[in-house]
């Protein structure tokens, strides 16, 4: 028996206020949607179907290739959208509905549900919320067992003091649900073909419905306003931060931190507060991180520290290094052992051979450095020509004097001093010092200007 998960994708979202289609709200860096499609993807699924209808095209440019698009050109309920994206499905395949707008459910919770649904004629996922106003209610027989699901807008006084709500999630074979679809009314309060209907029917033939609860309150929520959106991401970064603080990695406070892809921090990691961490980061054993940096991909060597304030992208360090306070990295950056990047520097694609130093307000990009390199202060690699990138390079233990400028493509031979404010333009031999400044004058008869006289 495969597996089909279907995405309700297709409602506007009027509450969120915004022209983008409610789907492509962002939590935790990435769109609500691709959050579910991430999850469903683990579960390995024969097919993936996304039901739109509103902003069809702006979410189509968001989904993965292998994900198959169906259109709902009217949203006339929730049935009604799985209902256009039963086609093809074969009737013993185990159908996983999901929302496009309920975006945490962890794949372990889907997998629950399915295993429910593999002992019962449909499967639910139903929680108990302190306040249900606004969902479906399930509503429980004598024996305890699933009976019908009703909707907000319908239910009795009665049926609306019921805490048991629906989350939307539901899994049951393909050929049941699509028998059970068509047939379905909009004889209702929203006058819509409610795919919760489906429940109660299963039950009026004799099925049994099995409903599993969630391991988190988090993981079913849906994001109708930007309330919740806001509410959604403090819950999943809570999640994330205490993932960290169970393995061992120290967070100065475990409210400040904002984690938007994947963290993998070792053993002694120290993180302070207002960090944010963006793609893939790689924090080895007893790497700090000082307040308030932005890490994106990036991998931090084992023992290196980053001071506060560094906006840090596509670097790979090796071990024991030091970055910052104030250093901005981008893409390509490679920081061998012992090296160091300090303050107010930028630097792109460069290799900084191990144990050199960079140490305040430089650029250097396209470079390679190699170990035991000393940059001084205010030095620029004019890598940029305003139509082609080229390379510097600079030799073991050169020592570049402050406010150098290094035109490229130059080379600076190993053990060279450049002296300070020198405009290096052709390639400075190895171990000779090398200058480029007007000679100093001073002019014993000069009289300052009169200043009274351009006073007024
Ligand atoms: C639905 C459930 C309700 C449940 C709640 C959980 C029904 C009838 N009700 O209500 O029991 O408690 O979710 O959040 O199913 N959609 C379409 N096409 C449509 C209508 C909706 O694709 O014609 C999609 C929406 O984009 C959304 C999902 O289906 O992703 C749910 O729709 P929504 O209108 O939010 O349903 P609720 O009224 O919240
Ligand atoms: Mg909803």
């Amino acid at each position: 028996m495969g597996l089909s998960v279907i995405v309700l994708a297709a409602g506007e979202g009027k509450r969120m206020r915004s022209a983008r289609p409610k789907v492509l709200a962002d939590l935790a860096g990435q769109p609500l949607i691709a959050h579910v499609l991430e999850r469903a993807a683990v579960l390995a699924p024969e097919r993936v179907r996304v039901v739109l209808g509103h902003g069809a095209e702006h979410v189509r440019d968001f989904l993965p290739a292998d994900v198959e698009v169906r259109l709902q050109p009217e949203q006339r309920g929730t049935g009604d959208a799985v209902a256009c994206a039963l086609d093809g499905i074969p009737d013993d395949d185990l159908v996983l509905v999901l929302y496009g707008d309920v975006p945490l459910v962890q794949a372990s919770t889907m997998r629950a549900l399915i295993e429910a649904a593999a002992g019962a004629d449909c499967a639910l996922m139903t929680a108990e919320l302190g306040e249900p106003a606004g969902y479906g209610r399930i509503v429980r027989d004598a024996d305890g067992d699933v009976e019908r699901i009703v909707e907000h807008g319908d239910a009795t006084p009665g049926e609306l003091a019921l805490t048991e709500i629906n989350t939307g999630l539901l899994a049951l074979p393909a050929g049941v649900l699509a028998r059970h679809v068509r047939a379905l009314d909009n004889d209702n309060a929203q006058g819509e073909y409610y795919l919760t209907d489906v429940v109660g029917r299963i039950r009026a033939e004799g099925g049994r419905v099995a409903a599993v609860q969630p391991e988190y309150d988090w993981e079913v929520q849906g994001v109708n306003s930007p309330q919740q959106l806001a509410a959604m991401e403090r819950a999943w970064q809570g999640h994330l931060a205490d993932r960290l603080l169970t393995a061992g990695v120290c967070l100065r406070d475990p409210g400040r931190i904002d984690i938007r892809g994947t963290l993998t921090a070792a053993a002694d990691v120290v993180i302070d507060v207002g960090c944010v961490f963006e793609g893939r980061v790689e924090l080895e054993a007893g790497v700090r991180v000082g307040a308030h940096c932005v890490l994106r991909d990036c991998r931090i060597g084992a023992g290196s520290v980053i001071e506060p304030l560094c906006q840090l992208e596509g670097l790979v360090t090796e071990s024991d290094c030091r970055v910052g306070p104030f250093t901005r990295i981008r893409p390509g950056t490679l920081m061998a052992t012992g090296s160091r990047v300090g303050n107010f520097v930028e630097a792109k694609n460069s290799r900084v051979g191990a144990g050199s130093k960079i140490n305040h307000l430089s650029y250097v990009g396209d470079t390679e450095l190699g170990t035991k390199v000393n940059i001084g202060a205010g030095t620029i690699t004019c890598n940029y020509d305003g139509a082609r990138k080229h390379r510097t390079v600079i030799g073991d233990g050169a020592f570049i004097g402050s406010d150098t400028q290094l035109v490229a493509p130059v080379t600076v031979g190993a053990g060279a001093t450049i002296g300070a404010g020198s405009t290096i333009t052709r390639d400075a031999p190895a171990g000779q010092l090398t200058l480029s400044r007007s000679r100093q004058r001073s002019f014993s008869d000069w009289t300052p200007p009169d200043r009274r006289e351009t006073e007024d």
